[in-house]
């Protein structure tokens, strides 16, 4: 914004003059704004204490309802959304919610919505012939991790009521079940946001006053040996309010242009199917949103980009092996009819060079209720356009009436002579 005033007040000709008006225009369209307050542990003192647990609760208030959003890593990584009037509070039972016990989450007032994601698997897979898709059918060739086996420890918090950031790492992975252990780490960061903007962090996605940026970083996480050509791939859970039959629409769309993420000019969106709340009304519950890239370096720029896929969502079946070991299950304990599928996203592009050529890879992506934002023009690239076309419009119009004006006094001049 301040460059675009900068550039209009250097130019001091009438033309930027009118284009800064409508610049300002432009972005005075209103935003709603939520006011943020966030609690670790919250009520948690003796039994937390000495333990390294991890449950944020933030709480976002609007003019008439609180979304609620908890991040959890206990077990299984995940998030809640909820959707309650306002003034709910919350209310988690610790040596139940602990022991990953049902219904020992909740909130005072029933919600009006509520919705989950369940980091649920990292899959390691050999692309032998570099074809960047995973195919989970080839057991012998994907190795699957499961979060929960991660050592989990806090690396910061920043708490405001305009963000909260919680960055985690996540170390010394060791699956007790089948004893196998790797080095390297996963970092996962989330952050919480008031109003409509874009994040500061590399892909720059777009969120609203309702969304929650979830970002994972794969920093040299130890591949399988016998594994020549490996890539990763995340799986997520997702559960809640929606009709269970239907599956979760996915729509990559195109998107005007590329100036928040150099050289991507594609978005990804996946909505929960609509479903008839109590008293009729059709709510369009939740989505989830990325920019199908990867970076496989921390300086994040377009050389180390490469690309993201997705795959079909699929239903999930088996509701309780699937979410028992995750703060969902304390939240929806053995409710039954709830939406329950897996998407899954694998990071890399054929060519790419692999998970080996940096041993780093990352993937963004936001979970928001309501309505996903629709990237707009900027005032910087309005004015750019409205420069390039009105510009040289100015100037055939000028050019147009400068040569009216001096065929005129010619042909009086004419006129004259000849009498
Ligand atoms: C908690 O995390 C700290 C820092 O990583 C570690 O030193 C400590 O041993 C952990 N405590 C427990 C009980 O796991
Ligand atoms: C809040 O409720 C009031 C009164 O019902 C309504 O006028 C207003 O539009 C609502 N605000 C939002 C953001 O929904
Ligand atoms: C939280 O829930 C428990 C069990 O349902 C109840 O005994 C307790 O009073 C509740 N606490 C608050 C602050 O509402
Ligand atoms: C790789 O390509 C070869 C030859 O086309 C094929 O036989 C093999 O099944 C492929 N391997 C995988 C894992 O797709
Ligand atoms: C590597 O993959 C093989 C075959 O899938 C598996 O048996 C082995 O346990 C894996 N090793 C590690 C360290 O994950
Ligand atoms: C669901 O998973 C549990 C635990 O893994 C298992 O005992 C049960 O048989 C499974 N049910 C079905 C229908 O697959
Ligand atoms: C939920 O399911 C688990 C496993 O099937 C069972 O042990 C538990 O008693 C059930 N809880 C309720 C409240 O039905
Ligand atoms: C990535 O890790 C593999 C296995 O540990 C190693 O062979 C390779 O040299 C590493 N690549 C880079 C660029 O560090
Ligand atoms: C945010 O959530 C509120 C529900 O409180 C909804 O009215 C509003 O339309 C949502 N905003 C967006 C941008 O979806």
């Amino acid at each position: 914004m301040s460059l675009s005033y900068a550039t209009a007040a250097g130019m001091s000709s009438t033309l930027t003059v009118s284009l800064f008006l409508v610049v300002a225009l432009a972005d005075s369209s209103h935003s709603t704004r939520r006011t943020l307050r966030s609690w670790l542990n919250p009520d948690c003192d003796d039994t937390c204490r000495g333990r390294n647990v991890t449950t944020l609760h933030l709480g976002a208030d609007g003019p008439n309802d609180t979304l609620h959003y908890l991040w959890d890593f206990i077990g299984n990584p995940s998030v809640l959304l909820a959707l309650t009037p306002p003034s709910t509070s919350l209310n988690i039972s610790w040596e139940d919610y602990l022991a990953r016990q049902d219904k020992s989450l909740h909130f005072s007032e029933k919600p009006v919505y509520t919705f989950g994601v369940i980091i649920n698997k990292i899959i390691e897979f050999n692309d032998v012939n570099d074809t960047a898709m995973i195919n989970t059918a080839d057991v012998a060739n994907t190795n699957v991790l499961h979060l929960e086996y991660f050592k989990w420890q806090r690396v910061s918090l920043t708490q405001n009521s305009e963000f909260v950031t919680l960055d985690m790492e996540g170390n010394s992975y060791h699956d007790t079940a089948k004893n196998i252990r790797r080095y390297g780490s996963i970092k996962l960061s989330l952050r919480g946001f008031c109003t409509l903007d874009h994040s500061d962090m590399v892909p720059h996605m777009l969120h609203t006053e309702n969304s929650t940026q979830i970002d994972i970083i794969l920093d040299h996480l130890q591949t399988n040996e016998t594994f020549s050509n490996s890539r990763f791939a995340i799986e997520l859970l997702v559960v809640g309010g929606g009709d269970p039959e239907i599956l979760m629409f996915v729509d990559p769309k195109k998107s005007l242009d590329d100036e928040h993420t150099p050289g991507i000019f594609e978005i990804v969106e996946v909505r929960t199917p609509p479903y008839r709340e109590l008293d009729g009304a059709l709510n369009g519950g939740a989505y989830l949103q990325w920019r199908p890239v990867s970076y496989n370096s921390a300086s994040r720029d377009v050389t180390s980009s490469t690309e993201t896929m997705q795959y079909p969502p699929r239903k999930v079946f088996n509701y309780t092996s699937a979410v028992k070991n995750s703060m969902l299950y304390c939240y929806y304990g053995n409710e039954t009819n709830l939406l329950l599928q897996k998407l899954t996203i694998s990071l890399g592009s054929k060519g790419d060079g692999f998970y080996k050529k940096t041993n780093y890879s990352t993937w963004t992506f936001i979970v928001g209720y309501g309505t996903p934002p629709e990237e707009r023009f900027s005032s910087l690239v309005i004015m750019i356009i409205s420069i390039g076309l009105g510009l040289p419009l100015l100037i055939m119009v000028i050019t147009g009436l400068y040569l009216c004006i001096r065929r005129m006094p010619k042909r009086h001049g004419n006129v004259y002579l000849s009498r």
